[in-house]
């Protein structure tokens, strides 16, 4: 190896060493969080079931209006995932059931493993893309854009995904819904009329 190309290879393995300080930091949830997540846990009192999460084994409870069950490990319920930048969900939609349309603040890359969905999200330019999935199909949701799931076959659906963030975040546009924002300001911002958003705040759990 001659010297300049040594020198690039030795700086290149510095840089992108001198971030990785640490093996793993399983988050402490007696802590509050801030911008990278959670404080370590002493380390000396990790053990091998912090990065170990059994929660996805079990469907989400689809008796709702939506059909629609989802199990998280995100950080705050799988600390072990504190500054890893990954995480995950399970999604169980029943017949007929739909996965609301959401936002995240990364990357959502989801696989279909039973069933038939549409999937799709939105731009910002407003264009639709979305389309049948069959089994074993992946499909990736693009940080932050609005994104959803309708389950179009006549089985229940189950679908993983995982996330490029310890902790992504979600935002369902229901939101607009689920809190006490006043019913004149909802009704000038969505041209909904009065009567339909007291029934959507009833729905979705809101007032005022
Ligand atoms: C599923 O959710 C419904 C509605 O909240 C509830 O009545 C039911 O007990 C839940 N089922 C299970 C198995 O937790
Ligand atoms: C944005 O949308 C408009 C109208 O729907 C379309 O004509 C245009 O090609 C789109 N631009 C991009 C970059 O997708």
């Amino acid at each position: 190896m001659n010297l300049p190309i040594l020198f690039t290879f030795s700086l290149l393995v510095s840089i992108s060493c001198a971030d990785t300080v640490f093996d793993f930091c399983v988050g402490d949830l007696s802590l509050p969080s801030g911008p990278s997540g959670y404080a370590c846990k002493d380390p000396a009192k990790v053990t091998v079931d912090d990065f170990v999460h059994s929660g996805l084994g079990v469907a989400g409870n689809t008796t709702n209006m939506f059909k629609f069950g989802a199990s998280v490990a995100f950080s705050p319920q799988f600390p072990g995932l504190n500054g890893m930048g990954i995480s995950m969900v399970r999604a169980d939609l029943g017949v007929g059931g739909a996965v609301p349309i959401h936002t995240h603040r990364v990357a959502e890359l989801l696989i279909l493993v039973e069933g038939t969905v549409i999937a799709g999200f939105i731009n910002t330019n407003n264009t639709a893309y979305y389309k049948t999935l069959h089994k074993g199909d992946i499909m990736i949701f693009p940080p932050q854009l609005l994104h959803f799931q309708v389950n179009v076959g006549s089985t229940p659906v189950v679908t993983y995904a995982s996330f490029a963030s310890d902790n992504p975040g979600v935002q369902s546009v229901d939101a607009v819904f689920t809190n006490d924002l006043p019913s004149k300001v909802v009704e000038k911002v969505t041209l909904l009329d009065h009567a339909q958003v007291k029934k959507l705040k009833k729905v979705f759990g809101g007032s005022n």
